[in-house]
């Protein structure tokens, strides 16, 4: 039987993309983003399925008339800065390739079947992650999105304006969250489990709890030249002690802290900086140890700041509890599709926040040999892609047509 995978999928690659790291840069709400949502629509429109874009931005897509029970599923077309083809794309393309696939097989569900598109899942422009199904969800208030504010400054009320949505609307969406019957989100696996069992398609397990918290390092500024050691309070000095404490917080933890973004101030080769700020993004297996490492953390921040004279500040920013994603659906599916093995991930899904919101939710991945994300090398062999795209179809069928 054709597939429509390899021509979904050639159709959004070049959208976003950077021709000097060939990584993509398809943040929130930019030209990219929109050019993306245009994609779908055209994607939709061309298979004769009404486009809807909810309160919060999120698109769907359906097949059959928006009810209740629907069977959505579907991921996120953002990414991080240089981001890999897959994360997120993936879920979307597979959906439109599943329905395809339903509909050369003649078959007719009962349950509308929805695709959706969730807004800035990566939050890599206004630091908080899977805005689109918090505030859906009511997970992150209206007034706190409305005040997110982008590295140029802008808020995501006036970017949300610019892009001709009403921010002043934004925020739980009770009419929208009660037509989703269940959610399955497919994904690029964003490690080598499925490498390492041989396996095209796994089913999820569990998200690892994970969080973003803000160090602020206050020093003073001077000259990089004149100014003697003992003389300098030197905020890159507390924050470089603060990123080897992360290393060494995780040590023989199943945990994992990054610093993967800092803002210098005012960053100039030849002067000792009077501001650092770093962003932690921290996983743990459970809560407990996750709290544990991002206190030892932030102690020993205060600690260096002590000793350097450099002020430090800690602010939380997002917090996502362990999600154990739903076990009967989770293993129906499992055995629906050939037995698929059983993966946990300490990566963020939207599937994980509609999980906590109670929506009964499961997550397929797909097998990726570099097991590298977040990266132009993130890969899927198209026959894994074919083979994720069949298991969705078969899921879809078996949860629409009741
Ligand atoms: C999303 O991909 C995340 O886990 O940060
Ligand atoms: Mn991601
Ligand atoms: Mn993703």
């Amino acid at each position: 039987m054709d597939s429509s995978f390899a021509a979904l999928w050639t159709s959004l690659l070049p959208i976003g993309r950077d021709r000097t790291t060939g990584g993509y840069r398809r943040f929130a709400w930019t030209d990219a983003d929109m050019a993306c949502r245009e994609w779908f629509r055209d994607q939709a429109a061309s298979r004769g399925l009404d486009v809807e874009q909810d309160r919060n931005g999120n698109l769907w897509a359906w097949w059959g008339s928006p009810g209740r029970d629907a069977v959505v599923t579907g991921s996120h077309l953002d990414s991080v800065p240089d981001g890999g083809a897959y994360d997120g794309p993936l879920g979307i393309v597979s959906a439109f390739a599943a329905i395809d696939v339903l509909r050369q097989r003649g078959v007719r569900p009962s349950l509308p079947i929805a695709v959706v598109a969730f807004s800035d899942e990566e939050g890599a422009r206004f630091g908080v992650a899977c805005v689109g199904s918090r505030l859906l969800t009511g997970q992150l208030s209206g007034e706190r999105a409305r005040a997110l504010r982008d590295a140029d400054g802008f808020t995501l009320a006036e970017t949300l304006t610019k892009a001709g949505v009403d921010h002043a609307a934004i925020g739980r969406d009770d009419d929208a969250l009660s037509r989703i019957g269940t959610f399955v989100e497919l994904h690029v696996e964003q490690g080598r489990g499925l490498v390492d069992l041989d396996r095209p398609v796994g089913v999820a397990t569990s998200i690892w709890p994970h969080g973003r918290w803000r160090f602020d390092f206050t020093g003073e500024a001077n000259h990089a030249g004149t100014t003697l050691p003992d003389d300098r309070r030197d905020p890159m000095l507390t924050f470089a002690s603060t990123v080897l404490a992360a290393r060494t917080a995780v040590e023989g933890n199943d945990a994992r802290a990054t610093f993967g973004r800092v803002l210098v101030d005012p960053n100039g080769t030849n002067a000792i900086p009077s501001a650092v700020t770093g962003w932690l993004d921290a996983r743990a297996r459970n809560e407990t140890t996750l709290d544990d490492v991002v206190a030892d953390i932030g102690a020993a921040a205060a600690a260096s700041g002590e000793s350097d004279r450099v002020g430090v500040a800690v602010t939380s920013e997002s917090y996502t509890t362990v999600t154990d994603f739903d076990p009967a659906l989770r293993d129906g599916i499992a055995t629906l599709i050939d037995h698929a093995p059983l993966l946990p991930t300490a990566a963020g899904h939207d599937a994980g926040i509609l999980a906590t919101a109670g929506v009964p939710t499961a997550m397929l991945f797909v097998r990726n040999p570099t097991g590298v994300s977040h990266s132009p090398a993130e890969h899927a062999e198209e026959a894994d892609c074919l083979a994720g795209t069949d298991a969705l179809a078969a899921v879809l069928a078996d949860l629409a047509c009741r």
